[in-house]
């Protein structure tokens, strides 16, 4: 079994993301940052899982080109798709407006897997937002575990319950 996870991040969180569902996968996993590799031999992986996430209602632009380059072998693999923002209330309307939709239907699990606002290297204007967020979030940083869980166990590649077999 063969998985690969292309993501994007602006300050580190869903780079935080890919690494706890590394470690939580089933046989061999590949890291691609969308920022710094465009193109891959998809192909030769079982399962793709897209990852990015969220400024201003949009996902990061190299993971959208990404996907752009790479549609139709994305479409021949098994698919996960997820997404790092600071509410899961929006989280349909994220996927709807960010995703063509033949991946949205073709995908096997779509995951929200948490947010922090606690990276490095935010400029003025992302200082200003964090302040007016962190007026009303409890938390600086928190990741759905359990949202992870349930999402490799749909795509079936979760470690813990793996069966070649099945
Ligand atoms: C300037 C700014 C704009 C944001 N816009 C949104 C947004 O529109 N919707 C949302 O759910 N989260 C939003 N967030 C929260 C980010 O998605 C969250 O901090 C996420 O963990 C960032 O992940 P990254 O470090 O991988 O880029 C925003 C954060 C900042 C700093």
């Amino acid at each position: 079994m063969r998985t690969l996870i292309v993501y994007g991040t602006k300050h580190g969180a869903t780079k935080k993301v890919v690494d706890m569902l590394k470690e939580k996968i089933a046989g061999e996993v590949s890291i691609v940052n969308a920022k710094e590799k465009t193109e891959c031999d998809i192909k030769s992986f079982d399962v793709v899982i897209i990852g990015s996430s969220i400024y201003i209602g949009a996902i990061r632009k190299e993971v959208k080109k990404f996907i752009r380059s790479n549609l139709e072998e994305i479409l021949s693999r098994k698919i996960g798709l997820f997404l790092v923002s600071g509410g899961s209330e929006e989280i349909e309307s994220y996927y709807k407006k960010n995703f063509p939709e033949e991946l949205l239907k073709k995908a096997k699990a779509k995951g929200y897997f948490g947010f922090s606002y606690d990276g490095e290297g935010y400029n003025a204007m992302e200082r200003m937002v964090l302040k007016e967020i962190a007026k009303k979030a409890m938390v600086k940083e928190k990741f759905e575990k359990k949202n992870m869980d349930d999402f490799l166990n749909s795509l079936q590649i979760n470690e813990g319950t793996y069966n070649e077999e099945g």
